[in-house]
């Protein structure tokens, strides 16, 4: 599996790229607006320009179709690793579909967000064209946050997937660590990971009762921090 960042702070950005098993990074502009970006042009030039090999997925801010098609190729202008996000939905009674379907036959890289239903995985990957390079980002974390178990939509979306050699299956909001495995283990080609998360890997190999020491250990850390008596 494909480990990919998910977040829009350039320091993060530098942190978790010291790790050999990144190859990527997500953002969208909820990750924007919490890193403090105002100028989304300048923010996306500077990645880009630091992480010129690097799989980097920018996101259109329009949801008015001339819009987003000028976005879209702005975006896709900045780098040949940039695949722009773009969402699978109906806007006023308007899918977003044909849109997706000019851009693929323009060649940009696409990067379809936002998924969570098997219609959606099945419409994104009828409107790619042949020889492009494209990403499906099923939103598994928030179909699980919604109280619903999301195995078998995941294993649904890999074998679609796997049809369309144009297209690869992205794992997003990503939760927690075992995120990562079970979806290597349903056969997802990337997972996007939170930087707290990737931290989070590093300490993958720990025995339970390591785990049951440091965390002890931290709360007698914040005992004697806080002076709690
Ligand atoms: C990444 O491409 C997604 O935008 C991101 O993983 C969404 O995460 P969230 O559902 O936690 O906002």
């Amino acid at each position: 599996i494909k480990i990919y960042s998910d977040g829009a702070d350039i320091k993060d950005m530098r942190t978790v790229a010291k790790n050999e098993f990144v190859s990527g990074f997500t953002t969208n502009p909820s990750l924007m607006k919490k890193a403090g970006i105002t100028d989304y042009q300048s923010f996306a030039r500077k990645v880009v320009a630091e992480f010129p090999k690097y799989s980097i997925s920018f996101e259109v801010f329009s949801n008015d179709e001339a819009t987003m098609l000028q976005e879209a190729e702005l975006l896709h202008l900045l780098g040949k690793n940039v695949y722009v996000k773009i969402p699978i939905i109906t806007i006023s009674g308007k899918s977003t579909a044909p849109l997706i379907q000019k851009l693929s036959n323009k060649g940009i890289s696409l990067n379809i967000t936002a998924i969570t239903t098997m219609a959606q995985v099945k419409e994104a990957l009828t409107a790619f064209a042949p020889e492009t390079q494209n990403i499906i980002s099923i939103f598994v974390g928030r179909i699980a946050d919604a109280g619903n178990d999301p195995t078998e939509f995941v294993q649904q979306s890999v074998a679609a997937v796997k049809q369309h050699p144009e297209a690869e299956l992205l794992w997003a909001s990503t939760r927690e660590v075992a995120n990562v495995f079970q979806a290597q283990k349903l056969g997802v080609d990337i997972i996007t990971v939170p930087p707290t998360i990737i931290a989070k890997l590093s300490q993958i190999g720990k025995s339970a009762q390591q785990v049951s020491m440091d965390t002890v250990l931290g709360f007698e850390k914040d005992i004697k921090a806080s002076g709690l008596s």
